[in-house]
């Protein structure tokens, strides 16, 4: 016999999920790598609402003189010449600035903030000179500032410093983090160019700005440098506080008879945590040519750490360019974005890896007192004793030679004299150098390169 059916019962139906409103961008700059970035955006954009759950939409782009490009869905309704009120409007989650420079970029950072928006960036410049003021009002608005294209271009050493490194303590960082320095200092090297060529040529393939001095005297590697040893020791750290030389000076002479001693030399951000006391240091370095920093070429960026327990590593890649640098900012607005996705705020971690009330100002160790091993060419009038002159100022400054290299006798009113030595205070280099400067039989100025032997 047929069972009795139950009476017919509207089942109640699962709540529907309201859709998850777009992520909306504005957008400070649309040049190289802001271009790049809405070129990515379009090209990936199923895979980046697969990973969101959200997608990515453009509210605004701010550029003073962009036109409308319809491949990339950039319309004149998009388009506006001042940043001001974009990054005010309500519908904006998230401000990618990247018009570089210091002004209206803080300004309109700080408005953004203000206003609720999180910020990503990619202007080390920014970062490194007004850091405290911006990463400060990220913190007490509890907002995020992403910045991982700052430093590196593609290669994701914020990240790495901050999260994947974050359970070892960083004892010293080398960084080959200007690839217009590096493009220059190969070109010298291979080619056997020197400097002024190496410059134009690199001013010619787009390497170098028309005004390259920002990079070639040091000075953007210094910027990088500061947002690297906050992020690898916990301390805060200014660009005027940063030894900065550049490679204005170096001579092919000099890369070549590097060469001969089994050198390469490049442009490092060198950092070293001395038990609280901080080494930051910019200038032209030897590197030994087996090392893997010394195969480092063109425009290319590696930073090579040393921790306590996992001992060396080294992060490498395209440290510039218009995709490589769009693929970091890019990182930093998913990790954003997936935070707004979920309805919660800012990026859940504190940006330079530290609560900004942690970071104390850096102790940082006189450049007097740093210790190196270095490099040092004299042109010597051809004369007896001039070998031993020169050594006996070495060792009454507390120098000892380790080698030595001499060039070129006989024909030449002046030779090179090549010394390599070990390791000594800065303080004491400079007293010796000015006293063999002062030698009737050497002319011109001693040359002197620093030496990395250990890293
Ligand atoms: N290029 C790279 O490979 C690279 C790598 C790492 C980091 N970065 C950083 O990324 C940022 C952008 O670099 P980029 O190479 O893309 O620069 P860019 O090509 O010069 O682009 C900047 C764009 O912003 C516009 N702009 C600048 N200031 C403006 C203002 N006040 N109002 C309106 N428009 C303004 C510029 O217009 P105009 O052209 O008319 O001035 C330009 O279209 C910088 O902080 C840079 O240091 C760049």
């Amino acid at each position: 016999m047929a069972r009795p059916r139950a009476p017919r019962r509207n089942l109640p139906l699962p709540p529907r999920k309201p859709p998850v409103k777009p992520i909306r961008i504005a957008l400070l700059g649309c040049g190289t790598v802001g271009e790049g970035f809405v070129r990515l955006m379009r090209r990936n954009a199923a895979m980046f609402e697969r990973r969101l759950g959200a997608s990515l939409e453009l509210a605004g782009v701010a550029d003073r003189s962009l036109k409308p490009i319809p491949e990339l869905g950039i319309g004149k309704e998009l388009i506006v010449r001042d940043g001001a009120a974009l990054v005010e409007r309500p519908e904006v989650d998230i401000v990618v600035e990247l018009f570089g420079g210091h002004e209206p970029a803080r300004t309109l950072a700080l408005r953004a903030l203000a206003a609720g928006k999180d910020v990503v960036t990619a202007n080390k410049a920014l970062l490194a000179e007004h850091g405290a003021e911006i990463f400060g009002a990220a913190a007490k608005a509890g907002l995020a500032i992403g910045f991982e294209a700052s430093v590196g271009g593609g290669v994701p050493i914020i990240r790495t410093l901050r999260e994947a490194l974050a359970g070892d303590r960083q004892r010293a960082v080398y960084g080959i983090v200007n690839g217009t320095c590096n493009s220059i200092l190969s070109t010298m090297t291979d080619a056997g160019r020197e400097f002024a060529d190496a410059l134009a040529e690199a001013q010619r393939a787009g390497l170098a700005e028309a005004d390259p001095t920002l990079d070639i005297d040091g000075h953007d590697a210094a910027h990088k440098l500061c947002l690297l040893v906050t992020l690898a020791f916990g301390v805060r750290l200014e660009p005027r506080q940063v030894y900065t030389e550049g490679i204005r000076r170096l001579t092919l002479a000099d890369i070549n008879f590097a060469r001969e001693l089994g050198y390469a030399v490049k442009l490092l951000a060198i950092a070293k945590d001395d038990d609280g006391a901080i080494e930051a240091r910019v200038h032209p370095t030897m590197v030994p040519a087996r090392h893997l920093l010394a195969g480092v070429s063109g425009a290319y960026n590696a930073i090579f750490i040393h921790g306590d327990a996992l001992g060396s590593s080294m992060y490498f890649g395209q440290g510039a360019g218009q995709m490589p640098t769009a693929t970091a900012v890019m990182a930093d607005v998913l990790e954003i974005a997936r935070h707004r996705a979920a309805g919660a705020r800012g990026a859940g971690a504190p940006a330079l890896g530290y609560p900004m009330p942690h970071l104390k100002r850096a102790r940082v160790k006189p450049m007097d007192d740093v210790v190196c091993e270095y490099y040092l060419r004299f042109m010597a009038r051809d004369r007896p004793g001039v070998l031993g002159a020169i050594a006996s100022i070495l060792g009454r400054n507390g120098i000892s030679i380790v080698s030595v290299l001499q060039h070129g006798r006989g024909v030449e009113t002046t030779v090179p004299v090549i010394m390599r030595t070990h390791e000594a205070p800065e303080r004491n280099l400079k007293r010796a150098l000015r006293a063999i400067g002062g030698l009737k039989m050497v002319a011109g100025d001693p040359v002197y390169i620093r030496i990395q032997e250990r890293f």
